[in-house]
């Protein structure tokens, strides 16, 4: 299998930093960061990430030197992409500019460079709808902060080839994420449905006067959260056994919330202007340093268990 030597990212917002600084970490590759426009200090958001790793002890000093010295930064969209293996784009989510974006790169690359694109939950087969030769577009959602969350999720399209998969999935490992094969291009992959069916039911819970946010939280952290990062849900199925998971969701399955409309109580908070941490109250009412020790704990703790996969 060809290797992946040169990957160009477009788009330098939140997840394109990350997303340089992650393929970066790999010693036999050159990364281009592409802008729109030339910025001060374009490293900056990625060299504060890994000053932030390096006070953790979670790299040394010469492996973030490593990691910069093999990102390029340019506003120059053809110069960025003429030795490109892998383009990975994380521009604006809209559909008609990603499309358009491929169309446009198509004529600037190799023949054989790869698509990928990190859209959160729009088609990837639509996506490539504009581009010639489909079989080379690929999803690959990064979940942030991509420098520490593992997961990828690889999105076959309906042209995508077994080859663009393989390429994309030994890329991500060589790069030490977690590459997981979706094997089907449905909206929210797998790991937004997933996380969408909790979050329904959650809402169902508080709006039903079952248990206030806080708990409905408190129960998760403590409870099904400490052993999904361990077992996954499935293995941890089969740990209880099949019998008695059939005879649970044969009793409850007609319980739980399934509705198909956004919750009653989120479009009431929308509405209201409690838009969370960015407002000081969503569900919970935040004070700035609340906000500030949830986001701190959030990273410090992602740091401390990603430490061995680096
Ligand atoms: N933020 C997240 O948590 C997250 C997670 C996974 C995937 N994503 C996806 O990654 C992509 C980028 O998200 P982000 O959070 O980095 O956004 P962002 O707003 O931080 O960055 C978007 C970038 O797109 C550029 N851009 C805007 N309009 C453009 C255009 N017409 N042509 C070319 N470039 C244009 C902007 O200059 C900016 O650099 C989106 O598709 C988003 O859905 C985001």
């Amino acid at each position: 299998m060809r290797e992946i030597k040169n990957v160009t990212v477009l788009g330098s917002g939140l997840m394109g930093n990350g997303l340089a600084q992650v393929f970066a970490q790999c010693e036999d590759i050159q990364v281009i960061l592409r802008s729109r426009s030339m910025k001060d200090d374009p490293l900056g958001p990625v060299r504060k990430n890994l000053e932030l790793l390096q006070s953790k002890d979670a790299m040394t000093k010469e492996e973030a030197d490593g990691i910069l010295s093999r990102i390029r930064f340019t506003d120059d969209l053809a110069a960025s992409l003429a030795d490109a293996d892998f383009v990975i784009e994380c521009v604006v989510e809209n559909m008609e500019i990603k499309q358009n974006l491929f169309r446009d790169i198509e004529p600037l690359c190799k023949p054989d460079a790869i698509f990928a694109t990190n859209t959160s939950v729009m088609s990837i087969t639509e996506i490539a709808s504009k581009t010639k030769d489909k079989s080379r577009v690929v999803g690959a959602h990064f979940w942030n902060p991509p420098y520490l969350i593992p997961l990828v999720e690889v999105v076959k399209a309906e042209e995508t080839s077994e080859e663009t998969m393989e390429l994309t999935m030994e890329l991500l490992r060589r790069a030490k994420k977690r590459p997981v094969r979706c094997q089907k291009d449905v909206p929210g992959f797998i790991a937004n449905r997933l996380q969408h069916a909790i979050w329904r039911e959650a809402l169902s819970i508080v709006e039903n006067g079952i248990a206030d946010p806080a708990t409905v939280d408190e129960a998760l952290r403590y409870g099904p959260g400490l052993r999904w990062p361990i077992l996954g849900i499935l293995e941890n199925a089969d740990m209880i056994g099949l019998d008695l998971s059939l005879s649970i969701q044969s009793y409850i399955v007609k319980y739980l919330e399934d509705s198909h409309e956004p919750s009653k109580l989120l479009k009431e908070l929308v509405e209201k202007g409690d838009l969370g941490f960015k407002t000081g109250k969503g569900y919970q009412t935040w004070t700035p340093e609340q906000i500030e020790a949830s986001t701190r704990r959030l990273k410090e703790y992602l740091i401390e268990v990603t430490k061995d996969l680096k």
